[in-house]
């Protein structure tokens, strides 16, 4: 795909999860509208794979692989490498996440609770401490982390119980980085989608069950795609967004509205 716009030249980025579902598609359409991209993931393979994409499309893009940003010493890696790559950091879009799903009865406290809680919260809080002084330097930057659809409402046959106290905390975690950044003109908002298409939510969805409650929740009769979220943060973390932190965006096909 050709480039798109220039709506984020001069932008440094990086994007956690770039491997996989929602962050590959905001990486690789932040190259698309200008920005310039490291990508981050835990797995190199599905790091590179975006990376090639990127790179056969002629854009600067780099990435950090494996990396596994539940570990403060990798999460400084890839900060350091993004700053001796491209000279600084405006942007965090931090999309690396991974949950269990367990009903209360069957959720055991470390393997799935605190895994979850970890993955979901310590990502996201690791790559904004690390990276927060860098954003400073340049006088400004914008944060968007990923909520969810369940931090408002429970899904019908879907065990999330863990996954709604992370995604929860994110949001809320994300008002708390919009105030503190707001004299360092650091924005943070949240989206919070509804049901993606991904690695992470294909083999859910092929329990007939859970695809028709999902979809019965639609105004927007169908499930999303990692497009509908990508649009988003090319907005959110452009200039045009310059006056617009510590909210929230539902993009859920309507899904949390009735
Ligand atoms: N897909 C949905 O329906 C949906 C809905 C609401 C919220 N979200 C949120 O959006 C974000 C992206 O979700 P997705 O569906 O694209 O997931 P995904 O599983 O398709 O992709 C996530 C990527 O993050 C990587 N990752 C996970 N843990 C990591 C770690 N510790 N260090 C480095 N990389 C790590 C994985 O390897 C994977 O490539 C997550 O925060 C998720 O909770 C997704």
């Amino acid at each position: 795909m050709p480039s798109l716009s220039q709506r984020l030249a001069g932008k440094v980025a990086i994007v956690t999860g770039a491997g996989s579902g929602i962050g590959q598609g905001c990486a690789l359409m932040m190259a698309r509208h200008g920005a310039r991209v490291m990508g981050c993931d835990i797995s190199a393979e599905r790091a590179e794979a975006t990376a090639a994409t990127a790179h056969s499309e002629g854009f600067e893009f780099d990435s950090v692989h494996p990396c596994d940003l539940t570990q403060p010493a990798e999460v400084d890696r890839l900060v350091r490498a993004t700053v001796a790559r491209f000279g600084g950091i405006d942007t965090l879009v931090n999309a690396a996440a991974t949950a269990d799903f367990h009903w209360i009865e069957e959720m055991e406290y470390e393997a799935h609770w605190r895994h979850t809680l970890t993955a979901e919260l310590d990502t996201v809080f690791l790559v904004c401490k690390a990276a927060w002084p860098q954003l400073k330097a340049r006088g400004g930057g914008s944060i968007v982390n990923f909520a969810s659809a369940n931090a408002y409402v429970a899904l019908k046959n879907s065990a999330a119980l863990a996954h709604c106290a992370g995604k929860g905390g994110v949001l809320a975690m994300t008002r708390q980085l919009a105030m503190e950044g707001g004299p360092h003109k650091i924005r943070a908002n949240t989206i919070s989608p509804g049901m993606i298409v991904t690695g992470a939510t294909r083999p859910v969805l092929e329990r007939p069950e859970l695809k028709a409650a999902v979809l019965e929740k639609k105004m927007i009769a169908r499930l999303g795609q990692p497009e509908d979220i990508a649009w988003a943060v090319v907005y959110l973390t452009s200039d045009e967004a310059s006056w617009v932190t510590g909210a929230d965006f539902s993009i859920d096909g309507g899904a949390t509205a009735w």
